[in-house]
């Protein structure tokens, strides 16, 4: 299997629920830096994981592969006969804990392979039923694309956009955050100035702060652009509501960021629950020379570019599979 990872373009996020999550409006989408995955059958799962950040990837039941394993088995009540022991392998490229949902990812390309490997016949929206229970992206990860995340970000709807790439550079955090302690740190940053939304973060000035218990809305201003395929429009409109708490937590990025924008990207945001900063290019030249430019501004750990929207979670021919993309 072949997984995308993830960026949110806006993550508008409401006050917390009594269930420790969060309401959101997010509009998630593809990009094309992926995890590989393989599934075979074994006398008893396990997992192992190579690749980029790999031992910091829990290697037992906690690992969220398994456990995506064990709740499409649990879906199935029986219902497969060979709903069988397996091996997952992961060859990680998303790095972890950097906001990209790269754990959800493999969740994803895991419950998809052991569909198949046991030949299952589980529909689309069971399989989307299963993932959200896993976690609140993984949904999206079987989808992927371009899609608007409400709910904890499981329910979703595929945007409408047109065939319109655009050109991403990724900037690597020298460090990790976590994304219930990004969530928590919105609550005090939000408790301390009386508001909802504290102040969103994203390139461009933020709105109204919303008031407490305002609901989340999707902005109208990012949906237009992404229907216009304008990269101007959207890097204006890109934001996010846990910036400010993924800077407090982080101050360097701020550097980052500032850099990027600095450099000419049309737009710069933390990916989701960050460390992992984000620049949206006009062009592929224009990304090549933001990430050559960004790598020599030692603001970052390293640097990616990829392209979005990206195809979901995926059967790769095994001739394709470890290719460099
Ligand atoms: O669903 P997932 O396990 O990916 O979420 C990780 C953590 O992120 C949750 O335990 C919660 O602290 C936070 N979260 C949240 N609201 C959401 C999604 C995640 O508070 N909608």
């Amino acid at each position: 299997m072949r997984v995308p990872a993830k960026l949110n373009l806006q993550l508008a996020v409401g006050p917390p629920r009594g269930d420790g999550y969060h309401d959101l409006v997010t509009v998630f989408h593809a990009v094309s830096l992926f995890d590989e995955v393989t599934v075979a059958p074994a006398g008893r799962d396990g997992v192992t994981v190579g690749g980029e950040g790999a031992d910091r990837v829990p290697a037992g039941p906690d690992n969220l592969a398994l456990r995506a394993v064990t709740a499409l088995r649990r879906a199935l009540a029986g219902r497969a006969a060979a709903a069988g022991r397996v091996h997952v392998t992961i060859a990680k490229r998303i790095p972890v804990a950097a906001g990209l949902a790269g754990g959800s990812a493999d969740a994803a390309a895991a419950l998809v392979a052991c569909n198949e490997l046991w030949r299952a016949g589980v529909g689309q929206q069971q399989l989307v039923d299963v993932a959200a229970r896993v976690g609140s992206d993984v949904a999206f990860a079987l989808l992927g694309g371009t899609a608007v995340g409400r709910g904890r970000g499981e329910r979703l709807t595929q945007a409408l956009a047109p065939s319109t790439q655009y050109h991403w550079v990724l900037a690597f955090a020298d460090g990790q955050l976590s994304t219930p302690e990004v969530y928590a740190a919105l609550d005090r940053l939000r408790a301390a100035d009386g508001t909802a939304a504290g102040a969103s973060g994203g390139s461009r000035s933020p709105g109204r702060p919303r008031a407490p218990g305002d609901e989340p809305a999707l902005d109208a201003a990012l949906m237009s652009a992404l229907r216009s395929g304008d990269a101007r429009q959207v890097g204006r409109a890109l934001s996010n509501d846990l910036q400010p708490a993924a800077l407090s937590l982080f101050p360097a990025l701020r550097k980052t960021l500032a850099a990027g924008l600095e450099l000419g990207a049309l737009g710069a945001l933390v990916s989701g629950s960050g460390p992992t900063c984000v620049f949206l290019a006009a062009s592929a030249s224009r990304a090549l020379d933001l990430a050559v430019s960004l790598s020599g501004a030692g603001v970052c750990r390293s640097v990616a570019r990829a392209t979005g929207p990206a195809p979901g979670a995926a059967v790769v021919p095994s001739a394709e599979a470890g290719r460099p993309r």
